[in-house]
């Protein structure tokens, strides 16, 4: 089938390369010529496990083609994604002006009809408004052809990406037309193979389960942070009240991993867009606005236990820092706990020397060159001359690292683990002191 995906972002370019393998013509359009440009020469803008041999693949096979020009993307698909970014405006609800710029753009250019699916995280109603603003500019245009706006929301994590969409646990499509639902079965056949995938509902039900599925998930993780700032006062461990629970199938051991926040482009954003959207029906969403209040106090975790532990002096410290990405396997910093980590301890006076195996340049671009930030090449010279190590972000380089090292090269030999990666009695055993996220002690 042809199809035209608009944004070429973390969404979009997965979406379309997987497309792309099955079979199916792609056309991806962006206005960012530098990344189009960059696509073309095989540099692919995000790091991403498995997604530059799929990208380079499946462009050399010609089945995947990137452009800035709308006017090819728009003839050429019979089904158009939207995938571009819904950040938050000054209130936190969802800013359309990226996708209603593309039903724009689809409407200008359309001969023929199309289905426009929504594909990026939008409150409910927006299928409508997208409806509204393409017959507008087909009714300006004098130009008399059929479409369908679908609401078909994207489930897949950041770091697992790729297989996410290989193998979706579910593929939500949000139409009340049943020529267009077959038009969809069709495109993601090859992803509903062993058993039945497709949810097929309304379009504003669709809208609502995206948002609801995310909130759900942050919602677990808030309640699991809550109940281990509590074990830190009570006592208590939350790594064996985590398995505790989690052994109760109707809880389940997912996201119930209590850690410094939860980070990353979707969550934070998401949780305040449904507030605003149901602030705006009438409604006091009092359960999500603590999600979002217990997730800002979290963030501040680390810092809390750092200037606890140097009894409010934290004046020329220099802290190391392990992870600066909002999760391991990404490269992506957006409302990662690291920032509210670095930024809190520079307002301090302390210095940082942090590393990631990933997420480097992003800091870079992110902080440029500043004397109280130095990036380090690898853990180990994070460490040199330090009087701390903090630890932001799970990546599996940092789950078993050389204590004895750790030990000798800090001043003080403490660490600060924002994610429970280490057990307390060994590293006490080591003579190193050890304050994790809800492990029965407070600094
Ligand atoms: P992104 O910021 O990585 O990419 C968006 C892309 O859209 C950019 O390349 C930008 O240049 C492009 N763009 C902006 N305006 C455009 C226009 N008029 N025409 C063509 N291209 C345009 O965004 P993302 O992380 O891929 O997120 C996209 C959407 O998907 C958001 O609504 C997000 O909430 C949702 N989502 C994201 C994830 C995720 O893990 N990142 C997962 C599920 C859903
Ligand atoms: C999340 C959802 O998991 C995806 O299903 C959804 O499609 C996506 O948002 C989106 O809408 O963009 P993502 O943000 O990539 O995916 O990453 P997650 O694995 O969900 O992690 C989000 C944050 O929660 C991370 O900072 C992570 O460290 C934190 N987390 C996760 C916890 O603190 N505890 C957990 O148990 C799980």
């Amino acid at each position: 089938m042809k199809v035209t995906v608009f944004g070429i972002g973390y969404v979009g370019l997965v979406q379309a390369a997987v497309l792309a393998e099955v079979g199916h013509e792609v056309v991806c359009v962006d206005v960012n010529a530098e990344r189009v440009e960059n696509l073309k020469q095989g540099d692919i803008p995000i790091y991403e496990p498995g997604l530059t041999p799929l990208v380079q693949s499946n462009y050399e096979a010609g089945r995947l083609q990137f452009t800035t020009d709308a006017a090819f993307g728009v003839k050429h698909g019979k089904v158009q994604f939207i995938a571009v970014g819904t950040p938050p405006d000054e209130d936190g609800s969802a800013d359309l002006q990226y996708v209603l710029a593309v039903a724009k753009t689809v409407a200008t250019y359309m001969e023929s009809a199309k289905i426009i699916v929504d594909k990026s995280t939008v409150p409910v109603g927006t299928a409508d408004k997208v409806a509204a603003c393409v017959a507008e500019v087909l009714a300006e245009r004098g130009v008399d052809v059929g479409f369908d706006v679908v609401s078909n929301p994207e489930f897949l994590k950041e770091g697992a990406a790729v297989a996410d969409c290989q193998r979706p646990d579910r593929i939500v499509i949000g139409t009340d037309n049943p020529a267009v639902e077959n038009t969809m079965r069709e495109l993601y056949a090859p992803f509903n193979r062993n058993h039945e995938k497709l949810i097929v509902m309304d379009v504003r039900s669709a809208e609502l389960t995206k948002y609801a599925a995310n909130c759900m998930l942050a919602t677990k993780i808030s309640f699991m942070n809550e109940i281990s700032n509590l074990a830190e006062k009570l006592g208590a461990d939350i790594e064996k009240v985590r398995q505790g629970i989690g052994s109760d199938p109707r809880i389940g051991y997912h996201f119930i991993y209590p850690g410094c926040g939860y980070g990353g482009s979707c969550f934070p954003k998401d949780v305040q867009a449904l507030v605003r959207t149901a602030e705006k029906v009438g409604y006091t969403p009092e359960l999500l606005k603590s999600v979002e209040a217990v997730n800002s106090r979290q963030k501040e975790k680390l810092f809390t236990h750092v200037e606890a532990y140097f009894k409010g002096d934290l004046q020329g410290k220099r802290i190391a820092l392990w992870g600066l990405s909002f999760k391991p396997n990404t490269d992506d910093m957006r409302d990662a706990s690291s920032r509210v980590l670095m930024e809190k301890l520079w307002a301090a006076g302390a210095s940082v020397q942090a590393y990631d195996p990933e997420a480097m340049n992003e800091t870079q671009r992110i902080y440029g060159t500043r004397p109280d930030l130095s990036l380090m090449g690898t853990k180990e010279s994070a460490l040199n001359g330090a009087d701390a190590l903090v630890v932001c972000t799970e990546w599996n380089a940092f789950k078993a690292p050389d204590f004895e090292l750790i030990k000798e090269a800090l001043s003080h030999p403490v660490i600060f683990d924002g994610r429970n990666l280490y057990d307390p009695v060994l590293l006490e055993e080591q003579g190193i002191a050890y304050y994790g996220i809800g492990r029965g002690r407070s600094v």
